[in-house]
């Protein structure tokens, strides 16, 4: 079976990864009702109150060149754009690289884990962590004021499988046709849900900040940004503000 489900668990990463090293096949889906250590990006902690978000894994075996990961990052990405805007009928955005905006507050992040050696990709972790009904006092302090839910954006519940049903459906047809076709139609398909791209942004990094105009993304999903000197920099991993 594809899908596996637990009321409580630490964290779906974890469980997804043991379950990819003892040879799970691709597509596998771990879900939970509650993470009691989720994980974000850059060592962040992930909070997952039961019953409010979707908290979910997925297991990705492609055969792919270890510089386009960030791709299916980006992919993840419209699928649960499109499904929030033609779905639920909420207008959301992408803000590079991997985090889910509703009037301008998160509502959902990516996080990407990557098993590899040298050059091969053995496989690929795809978390996504969404608040579906969290209410505000349902977030930590730190992040109340950056932080929404659908539920906060739409006034009422929403009920949290059909919405799973429907990212899955569309993340299927996006890996597919990016399987097919090469990032291009999902490129196209990005730019038309990200917040981030003409304009001015600054970026921070463990090396540092730098601002500008963030021009587009290139083929491999890295972010353009024109500084005011006309020098472009490629920023391959950041945290984003606009
Ligand atoms: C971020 O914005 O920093 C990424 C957050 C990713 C959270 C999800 S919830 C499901 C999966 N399991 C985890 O422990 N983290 C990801």
């Amino acid at each position: 079976h594809y899908v596996h489900y637990y009321a409580t668990i630490d964290s779906t990463q974890n469980k997804c990864q043991e379950l990819a090293k003892a040879g799970a096949p691709e597509g596998t889906l771990v879900v939970t009702d509650e993470q009691i250590g989720g994980k974000g990006r850059l060592g962040r902690v992930w909070h997952s109150p039961p019953g409010a978000g979707i908290s979910m894994s997925l297991l990705l075996r492609p055969t792919l060149e270890l510089q386009k990961c960030p791709q299916l990052t980006l992919l993840t990405a419209v699928a649960i754009v499109e499904t929030f805007r033609e779905f639920c009928g909420i207008d959301a955005q992408i803000k590079w690289p991997n985090d889910i905006l509703i009037d301008r507050k998160k509502v959902c992040g990516i996080l990407t884990e990557l098993n590899a050696e040298s050059d091969r990709i053995h496989f690929l972790i795809i978390g996504m962590g969404l608040n579906v009904n969290t209410l505000p006092e349902q977030f930590p302090d730190e992040v109340r004021d950056v932080a929404t839910s659908l539920r906060i954006a739409k006034g009422e519940a929403l009920r949290r499988v059909p919405i799973i049903q429907q990212i899955l459906f569309r993340l299927e047809e996006l890996y597919e046709l990016y399987l097919a076709q090469g990032f291009a139609p999902v490129k196209e398909r990005w730019e038309r849900c990200a917040i981030t791209i003409g304009k001015k942004v600054t970026i921070r990094t463990l090396q540092g900040s730098l601002s500008g105009y963030a021009e587009g993304i290139d083929d491999a999903g890295v972010l353009l940004v024109r500084q005011e000197d006309g020098a472009v920099t490629k920023v391959y991993s950041a945290d984003v503000e606009i």
